[in-house]
């Protein structure tokens, strides 16, 4: 338990420890959840500070193996563990949740890859650890008991959770469980559960005409007193997880089979004398096979052994988040950075695609995309990997899936149009960290037909995006971009995005010097060309007067124009404008500064405004949210972040951090009845000043910000970014920093960076030490490209900071 000394960022809901790898929550009563999302990339699992949440493999839609209801006023959906005292009747939960009884002492500590749930409950401590085992299906529950009290304590424990096996929610129940089936294995003293029905296709097409694949299981390293496999035994009709039947009883019918609502329940015995403490593991998860599941309830339901596998967890993501720390003056932007944010992206959007708020399990062409971007400094394969499944996902004319379920293969194809220049544009960043060209050689097949060289595929994204062209030269909005929201604007394929037109041109320059590269000339100067002229069609059709507009509509009508009653200006096509370079350095500045005047509020950067009270149906959904509320004029954190990446290419390294200030979650979450969500992870929005509620955050965890927030702090505010021909060092830093440094491995070799700014400039480079030796800068330019070095070599820099001698 940690003391008062550790604490960090201290409110009356809880505080980081000292090293920030936990966020410790002191009661349980917390705004809202605060959950935790482990996964370890196959299985997952969420918690809340409550104990309420669900498990799932591989697909947490598809194949959720809780049930769970998406009630975040209640939080009462979990898998529980009840205590009875067998002397006196008393009963009492391991969590808040469901027994809700007085605590006199609760702690919840979310780490990485783990959370630790501690009730004191009349002298009876349990500590119940709860995560994912580091490469297997299955969660390892830990649950540590003591005996504080001076009498003996004859003890009943009794878990509970509630098959879901298969698509989620189960909201046809009465149907779903008669496909249920549950058996106690009493040789192997494991509980067994099995559906003989999923909904997934069959080979043939066929719906509803195949089992689930698995088999589930929920095991104990302690000897089991008594099983439950329906939930009308374990509540009694009419009765409730608060105080149920079972509970009352003091023990179970040993039921199972087909024929229940299927649930599972161990119960086992325990004295403790006083003084005394035991550790008993609980085991759920499920495999390919009966044999299989017997094989890791058996492997890993002893207390050793479930030690030493969490021992082996965090030091995983110990390994996983290393390769690149940062330490600054600030500590809450070094917590997010070496910790939370990676944890974030990782944890949550490429393993788990599960939250609270989102559960998705399918996979966003753009969005895992982008979170791939956290990896390239702590693992660039991983990227490589990714970049390779999403051009998988590929159709021959360049087009993409929107999203796909990874378990089915099934996506939806649309006219979305933004989705496909991802590829491109996250290959681009991957080039750039390894230099690895051969990457583009690797042949992938398409969704339809064939297959061609990542290169190609590339290309052939590019070459779809400039045909979805306007007349007068702009890219068609279509389905919608980035912004979902924007799903009616340009449907009859008329409607035109000039966030997307920022964005293209972008990734045709990006990709025209890849085309250098590999000797394709012709192809280079046709795509410099192409985006020439879409440089001047931004130039010409784009300007609203004082900023850029955001889309025009199949009517030829403009969104985010002056002229419009609401949504009058856009964030994106005022930050994009300025991170592609699409525009001339006068409207670039103008663009910012109106950005700077109508969106940038006390939380941060609003996605547009004013928020839209009437909605348009030519517009789409976004102006159906109360406004305020997440893209409807709310602070949307992922777009907030290019906000930050503007400003620094601006110079500002002053308001790039303010930036970041008002919107990080650990600043926010000082004032929690306002804020409410974790402050410990980024949220998707928080609701902007056309809300009653402006300042609320919403949307915790599942988010592209955290990958985002974490790229634009290294690149852009630290300024350590890498390059074709090394890691260039361009910080835009606020001037108060007087140094900081950043360690990260480039292309194998590791690198100590620290920097200094004694003369409290935001930009500029007066002087360099290369392992000792010096370079001076005289001219103090905004960055300098330290080339890269051999594979295996260890580097230490000094950079200093400081504005040009006058005498020069
Ligand atoms: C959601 C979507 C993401 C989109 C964003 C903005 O986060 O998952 O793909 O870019 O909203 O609309």
């Amino acid at each position: 338990m940690n003391t008062d000394m550790d604490e960090n960022f201290s409110t009356a809901y809880g505080h980081f420890n000292r090293d920030g790898s936990e966020y410790i929550i002191t009661r349980p009563d917390t705004p809202k959840p605060w959950v935790n999302v482990i996964s370890n990339g196959e299985y997952g699992l969420i918690v809340s500070q409550a104990g309420g949440g669900f498990s799932w493999l591989s697909h947490s839609n598809f194949n959720r193996l809780t049930r769970w209801q998406q009630d975040l006023i209640q939080d009462q959906w979990g898998k529980f563990i009840y205590f009875r005292d067998r002397q006196n009747g008393a009963i009492w939960s391991a969590a808040y949740q469901p027994v809700k009884h007085p605590q006199a002492k609760y702690r919840c500590r979310h780490g990485i890859g783990y959370s630790v749930l501690t009730c004191l409950f009349e002298d009876v401590v349990s500590e119940w650890t709860l995560f994912a085992a580091a490469s297997e299906p299955l969660e390892i529950w830990i649950l540590r008991i003591a005996n504080n009290g001076k009498t003996k304590r004859s003890l009943s424990l009794f878990t509970y959770l509630e098959w879901c096996l298969g698509f989620a929610p189960d909201n046809h129940r009465e149907f779903h469980k008669a496909f249920l089936e549950t058996e106690f294995a009493e040789s192997e003293q494991v509980f067994l559960a099995r559906k003989r029905l999923w909904e997934v296709a069959d080979e043939k097409g066929r719906h509803w005409n195949r089992r689930w694949p698995f088999t589930a299981f929920h095991a104990c390293s302690e000897k089991i007193a008594g099983f439950e496999g329906d939930k009308e035994l374990f509540l009694g009709m009419y009765g409730d997880l608060h105080s149920p039947a079972l509970l009352q009883r003091g023990h179970c019918r040993n039921s199972s089979g087909k024929w229940g609502d299927g649930i599972a329940c161990l119960q086992t015995e325990l004295d403790l004398l006083p003084g005394d403490s035991r550790e008993v593991v609980f085991l759920l998860g499920a495999a390919g096979s009966d044999d299989a599941a017997l094989r890791l309830s058996n492997q890993f339901r002893t207390p050793a052994v479930a030690l030493q596998e969490l021992a082996k967890v965090k030091e995983t993501w110990r390994k996983r988040l290393e390769p690149l720390m940062v330490h600054t003056p600030d500590v809450a932007f070094d917590l997010l950075m070496n910790t939370w944010l990676k944890y974030q992206a990782i944890s949550c959007r490429l393993f788990g695609r599960a939250a609270y708020y989102q559960q998705s399990g399918a996979i966003g062409f753009r969005d895992q995309l982008q979170d791939s971007l956290l990896m390239l400094p702590l693992d660039a394969d991983f990227t490589r990997r990714q970049i390779l499944l999403h051009a998988k996902h590929q159709f021959r004319d360049g087009s993409v899936y929107h999203w796909w379920h990874p378990l089915t293969e099934t996506g939806l194809h649309s006219k979305v149009s933004d989705n496909l220049l991802w590829l491109p544009f996250v290959t681009y960043e991957y080039l750039k960290e390894t230099g690895d060209l051969t990457v583009l050689e690797q042949q992938v097949t398409f969704v339809d037909q064939g297959e061609a060289t990542l290169w190609e595929h590339c290309r052939l994204a590019l070459q779809r995006a400039l045909q979805w062209r306007s007349p007068r030269g702009l890219p068609l909005i279509g389905d919608h971009d980035w912004n979902d929201g924007l799903n009616a604007v340009g449907n009859d394929m008329k409607g035109e995005s000039i966030w997307l037109a920022h964005f293209l041109y972008k990734n045709l320059r990006d990709f025209a010097v890849v085309a250098e590269k590999l000797g394709k000339k012709s192809q280079a100067e046709e795509w410099l060309e192409e985006a020439q002229s879409l440089k001047e069609a931004i130039d010409r059709y784009g300007w609203d007067g004082q900023w850029f507009w955001r889309a025009s509509k199949d009517d030829g009508s403009l969104v985010g124009s002056g002229g419009c009653e609401e949504g009058k200006i856009y964030l994106n096509a005022q930050t994009w404008a300025v991170i592609s370079q699409s525009a001339t350095e006068d409207r670039a500045l103008q663009a910012m500064a109106s950005a700077a005047k109508y969106l940038y509020r006390e939380f941060g950067p609003l996605l547009l405004w004013p928020a839209y009270s009437v909605v348009d149906e030519n517009i789409g959904y976004l102006t159906r949210y109360a406004p305020g509320r997440r893209e409807n004029g709310g602070l949307y954190t992922h777009a907030a972040t290019w906000a930050i990446w503007a400003e620094t290419i601006l110079g500002h390294g002053e308001k790039a951090f303010e930036l970041f200030k008002r919107l990080a979650p650990i600043y926010r979450g000082m004032n929690p009845e306002l804020y409410q969500v974790e402050p410990y992870v980024t949220p998707g929005n928080v609701e902007g000043p056309d809300s009653p509620y402006f300042g609320r955050g919403g949307w915790t965890w599942y988010t592209g910000s955290a990958a985002w927030l974490f790229k634009v702090c290294t690149d852009a505010i630290l300024g350590i970014q890498a390059d074709w021909d090394g890691l260039r060092i361009h910080p835009c830093i606020p001037p108060t920093w007087k140094e900081f440094s950043l360690s990260r491995t480039f292309r194998q070799a590791e690198y100590r960076i620290r920097i200094e700014n004694p003369e409290a400039v935001e930009t500029g480079l007066v002087g360099l030490e290369i392992d000792g030796q010096f370079i001076g800068l005289p001219h103090a330019p905004r960055e300098y490209l330290l080339k890269p070095f051999p594979a295996g070599s260890k580097h230490d820099i000094r950079v200093i900071m400081g504005k040009a001698k006058k005498s020069l």
